[in-house]
């Protein structure tokens, strides 16, 4: 079946939505008027129960199935919050708050959401229990995290979540996924190497901070080429170098580093960050010097369990076709917080195509309403196949 023509008859009133919120975008947690707006929305629709305040500013809808004979549980999610970028789009409904920006298609996952919900508290042509996850703090807060630690999947008993993210570069209306990991985990670390410092003229009565510093970024990049196996994605980038001189002619006593490391593979996650101390602590150590390192746990590797995307393949190709659907995508660097939502509970997200736009996250970026109704088909598909009417 393709893209449903309730669906289609929604798309112009689900794009109003989406422009509203794209103009009255809000950061992280601070998501007040639009968990309100996505309340009234839910509240007109007429779904079963609506739960505010779950991960602070998190809201949960429940839609039930015509029956219910067997207990079964969805989850759908969206998030719900903007960038802290100033808008150069040139739409005629760009943000109406300067400095602040949905960039990256939040109010598009949310209205395609929304979409859902009215769709499916319209038919009910399931046995079974749809949950709605709006989600707040994707981008770099992990909303979806707090969500999760706020009892989200037992609360609802949620046996299965799926997700998508709109994708720039693939031609709007097509899907792409893959089973396994499809986004990295980020984390980052901060390294302080203290030396002795002095003049720059005497360095044999010093020991040169930024020298140490030097060879322990050079060596930092040995780990990823040589003790991480080529065929596993690791990489490692020092973003940052400073020292407490601000004199040519002074050898500093500290230097500050700060860097991230992104993989695919969970147990490089680990390996890395005891590489890292090791090469760290230990170049320090052959110069005389000592260095220290700070560690902060980023968002988990996004992995698509196996028989999630399979279904999640299956209604992709049932709203667009099989020439549509890419079933073994590249995995991709950016870190994605539904990755704590898989942790949880088996599931799957799916990259919806967004057309020749640019990039999320870039000041120039807008989402494709004409995506609105293959998102939206796609969710009503899972919904109805994994929980078929009785
Ligand atoms: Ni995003």
């Amino acid at each position: 079946m393709p893209i449903r023509n309730r669906l289609a008859e929604l798309h112009p009133e689900i794009t109003k939505w989406r422009r509203h919120l794209h103009a009255h975008p809000e950061l992280m947690y601070e998501l007040h008027e639009t968990a309100a707006f996505v309340q009234e929305r839910l509240k007109e629709i007429g779904v079963d129960e609506i739960t505010p305040g779950i991960g602070r500013t998190g809201v949960v809808a429940v839609i039930r199935g015509k029956t219910d004979t067997k207990g079964r549980v969805i989850g759908l999610r969206a998030d719900m919050d903007a960038l802290p970028i100033p808008e150069q789009s040139g739409v005629d409904y760009a943000s109406q708050t300067p400095g602040v920006m949905h960039a990256c298609g939040h109010d598009g996952h949310t209205s395609i959401l929304l979409g859902v919900a009215k769709y499916l508290a319209e038919t009910r042509n399931f046995d079974g229990t749809a949950v709605l996850i709006f989600q707040p703090a994707e981008e770099g807060g992990a909303g979806g995290k707090a969500m999760v630690d706020d009892g989200l999947m037992d609360r609802w008993g949620i046996q299965e979540v799926y997700g998508l993210h709109n994708a720039p570069g693939i031609p709007t209306g097509q899907f792409a996924i893959r089973p396994g990991p499809l986004l990295a985990s980020s984390d980052e670390f901060e390294i302080t190497v203290t030396g002795k410092g002095g003049h720059a003229a005497a360095p044999h009565e010093a020991i040169d901070t930024t020298l140490v510093a030097a060879q322990i970024v050079v060596s930092l990049q040995s780990m990823v080429s040589r003790n991480v196996d080529p065929i596993h994605r690791v990489v490692l980038t020092v973003g940052t170098f400073r020292t407490d001189s601000n004199a040519s002619n002074v050898i500093p006593h500290t230097a500050v580093m700060e860097g991230t490391v992104r993989t695919l593979d969970p147990e490089w996650r680990i390996r890395a960050e005891e590489r890292i101390r090791t090469i760290v602590e230990h170049t320090a150590l052959a110069y005389g010097a000592t260095a220290e390192v700070k560690w902060t746990p980023g968002y988990p590797v996004t992995i698509n369990h196996d028989e999630q995307t399979a279904y999640a393949i299956d209604a992709a190709i049932a709203v667009a076709g099989e020439a549509q659907v890419d079933p073994d995508t590249p995995p991709i660097l950016p870190a994605e917080d539904f990755s704590y939502m898989l942790e949880a509970r088996p599931g799957a997200f799916m990259f919806l195509g967004n057309g020749d736009t640019a990039m999320c996250h870039h000041p120039a970026y807008i989402f494709d309403d004409e995506a609105i109704p293959a998102g939206a088909s796609w969710f009503v598909e899972l919904v109805e196949r994994r929980m078929p009417a009785q």
